[in-house]
């Protein structure tokens, strides 16, 4: 049935169709027809919806072009091993099945889907990842540093795109850990995934999911309340592959820092950006509920939490309610 409505839009361009011509067309009801338009929205085709004239194709699906990618890095290591998929499970998945083959995965490969079939989320949550609307991508680090200091490069990950935002002038603020908010709610998140030996990371695969063209209604009524995407925050539609390289560069930027002079600078630029410290909280761990007044990052990227005068509570982890 979309390929039909593709093919009838193919055969009109650029003219309005009804919804009654449409189901006429297509031997189906009004509402079939609107929940098809919805479906290929979903699936990235522009098509305008005017209450008197129906429904006009603007244009396919965007996709993400290495050629354009690789004319717009301006990174030194990260990104320039590129692949782009599709569609994947997930690109964390794919970077650690790649990262077992004999020939491994060099620091900086990137890889990215336009859509994810089992995007994956912190705490075991699924992620949303319509087709060609947002950044699913994972980027393969080989810092050389003890499993212990892998919250540090979650924060410096969600650093680095929260300060692309600001740049944008798109008021992003970073929830401990990892969460990117605008207004309140959630437009990006960080998974860093690692695998160690003897205690040293042999390879850390940071995903970076971010909302960029997501409307209203690529969101489920209830994570419509709490999600939202760059595009509706900034009111315009944003280049992905653009802000992809911006995010890489400063990602690099940042890297570097850290790689020289530690994760003191990294920390200081974490705590400005952040929508949690000064504020009391919650935190649900593995070992049960803590709360507290979130008052700073120890010098391993764990959020202290001040539980009563004088006692502080460090935190590496967790689920952070409030
Ligand atoms: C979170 O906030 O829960 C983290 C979300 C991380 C989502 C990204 S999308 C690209 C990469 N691949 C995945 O399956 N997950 C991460």
């Amino acid at each position: 049935m979309l390929d039909q409505i593709l093919q009838l839009f193919a055969k009109h361009p650029g003219q309005f169709l009804s919804g009654e011509e449409i189901s006429n067309q297509l031997n189906c009801s009004r509402t079939a027809v609107w929940k098809h338009i919805r479906q290929l929205r979903k699936e990235g085709y522009l098509i305008e919806a005017q209450p008197r004239n129906g429904y006009r194709f603007i244009r396919e699906p965007e996709r993400i072009l290495p050629s354009r990618i690789a004319s717009m890095l301006r990174t030194k290591r990260l990104g320039h091993e590129l692949k782009v998929y599709e569609s994947l499970p997930s690109t964390q998945q794919k970077a650690f099945e790649i990262a077992a083959k004999e020939e491994g995965a060099q620091e900086g490969l990137l890889i990215v889907a336009e859509t994810q079939t089992a995007g994956k989320g912190r705490m075991g949550r699924s992620w949303l990842s319509p087709s060609g609307k947002g950044l699913w991508v994972s980027l393969v680090l080989k810092p050389s540093v003890t499993l212990q200091f892998t919250p540090q490069l979650t924060l410096l990950i969600a650093v680095a795109v929260c300060r692309v935002m600001n740049r944008m002038e798109i008021p992003a603020s970073i929830k401990w850990p990892n969460d990117l908010l605008i207004h309140g709610k959630k437009c990006a998140g960080i998974l860093l995934e690692t695998s160690a030996e003897d205690e040293r990371v042999k390879l850390a695969v940071a995903g970076i999911g971010i909302n960029v063209n997501l409307d209203t209604d690529d969101f489920d009524e209830a994570s419509v309340q709490r999600s939202t995407s760059l595009k509706i925050a900034a009111g315009r539609h944003i280049d992905r592959e653009s802000l992809l390289c911006d995010i890489l560069y400063e990602l690099e930027q940042l890297y570097d820092l850290y790689l020289q002079k530690g994760f003191e600078p990294i920390k200081s630029l974490w705590e400005a950006l952040s929508s949690t410290l000064q504020q009391t909280v919650t935190v649900e761990t593995l070992s049960g509920k803590i709360t507290g007044k979130a008052v700073g990052i120890n010098p391993w990227g764990a959020l202290i939490v001040e539980t009563s005068p004088g006692e502080c509570t460090p935190l590496y982890s967790g689920d952070l309610k409030s």
